[in-house]
């Protein structure tokens, strides 16, 4: 059976030319960057060439980039350096809509003494920037915000909240994982000081990411140990990964001036309009004015997420729920608890991630498929009987 691979936030596949451009260095190249002979020499030269690949995709100068181990490790360090560098201040601001990764560390923060404000959004997944801006003072060591949302796509305004901070003299950091290689991201028009990123969400593999730090930042490094990464991150570099990273961030970048994703969103819609128009009682989550181009959370009101994942399964469609499985129940997510998506919706709301590799043949069989798995489930569910009885 053919995969039809919806579930692109979690994680892309590896590009062909992505490994083709990472095998050498699990053999042929297998030299240490920090050796003084020519053949580790000559590992340093490409990981710079994947340093520069990284910088240009987010319009960032390459001394700017320090590579890392994913996502999380990019946000926690990014964190762990604003409370480092400004110890006096006590205040941490971000989202309610965040990953887990800024989410749970801010949790730990709170347990240790720091004052945390997680700023709220409205029913489309929508900022609340003035709640944002009065949160502010001047115990505030970083406001982090991400990009784009992991399970709606929606996306906030980072270029105006992040110079609107900045201009206060506080830390900005977001978290632009989600965001990365699918929207044309440029630091230097913002007031970003500090972005991660994370490779496995674009075509590279698992277990690569990279933090960008502006130049005269304040920074302390998480990892410490050697001088690899001028200090930012000591540990023996991932050259492997960190050449495949540097390959998916350039053909990200010719993705995006092809306007490549045009193609993808377009995918998107249609998916979405059909579902919407053979599906009663489905909606979106999310601003669909302002998101992600291959994301959409559609809520399949009287339906268990779970059970329409397990259906579509059987037809080899890999999506995902708006659930998190926590302690045996089954509890919607807490982005779509934020959102105030109503119980019935949010337990039947699936995410849709597409990638550059999807085709209108998988979008096909996707609308087939899936419009008779709900009418099914809804047959079954009594909460369903209710609601068209009453
Ligand atoms: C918005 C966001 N931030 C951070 C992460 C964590 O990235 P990683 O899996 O590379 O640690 C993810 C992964 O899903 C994400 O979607």
């Amino acid at each position: 059976m053919k995969v039809i691979y919806v579930d692109n936030n979690a994680t892309t596949m590896v590009a062909p030319e992505v490994l083709d451009a990472m095998m050498p260095y699990f053999s042929t190249n297998y030299g240490n960057p920090s050796s003084m002979h020519s053949f580790g020499g000559n590992v340093a030269g490409a990981i710079e060439t994947a340093r520069e690949n990284v910088a240009n995709l987010i319009g960032a100068a390459p001394q700017e980039i320090v590579f890392t181990s994913c996502g999380t490790e990019s946000d926690g360090t990014a964190i762990r350096a604003a409370i480092e560098s400004y110890p006096n201040k006590k205040h941490l601001v971000t989202s309610r809509v965040e990953h887990p990764a800024i989410k749970n560390l801010y949790e730990s923060l709170s347990k240790k003494g720091y004052r945390t404000t997680f700023v709220p959004v409205d029913n489309q997944g929508r900022l609340d920037i003035e709640y944002l801006y009065n949160s502010l003072s001047d115990d505030t060591a970083i406001v982090s915000l991400m990009w784009g949302n992991n399970e709606t796509g929606v996306i906030f305004p980072i270029e105006e909240i992040s110079r609107e901070v900045k201009s206060r003299g506080i830390i900005f950091h977001t978290d632009a994982v989600q965001a990365v290689g699918k929207i044309p991201i440029n630091v230097g028009e913002t007031g970003v000081d500090m972005l991660s990123l994370s490779g496995h969400k674009f075509h590279s593999p698992k277990g690569i990411g990279a933090l960008y730090i502006r130049k005269g930042t304040k920074f302390s490094p998480f990892m410490i140990g050697g001088h690899q990464e001028k200090g930012r991150r000591g540990g023996t570099e991932n050259t492997a990964s960190i050449v495949g990273l540097g390959k998916a961030a350039e053909l990200a970048a010719v993705h995006l001036v092809q306007n490549g994703y045009e193609r993808v969103s377009r995918l998107r819609d249609r998916l979405e309009q059909t579902l919407l128009d053979k599906v009663s009682n489905a909606l979106v989550n999310g601003d669909p004015a302002n998101r992600l181009p291959n994301t959409t959370s559609i809520a399949f009101e009287y339906v268990e997420g779970e059970a329409i994942l397990l259906m579509m399964n059987e037809y080899g469609i890999c999506a995902s729920s708006g659930s998190a499985c926590t302690s045996g129940s089954l509890e919607p997510s807490h982005v779509l608890r934020a959102m105030g998506v109503p119980f019935t919706a949010a337990h039947g709301s699936i995410r849709f991630s597409l990638s550059r590799y999807n085709t209108e043949d998988e979008i096909d069989v996707i609308l087939e498929k899936l419009p008779p798995i709900i009418e099914r489930l809804r047959e079954l569910s009594p909460f369903w009987k209710k609601a068209m009885e009453g």
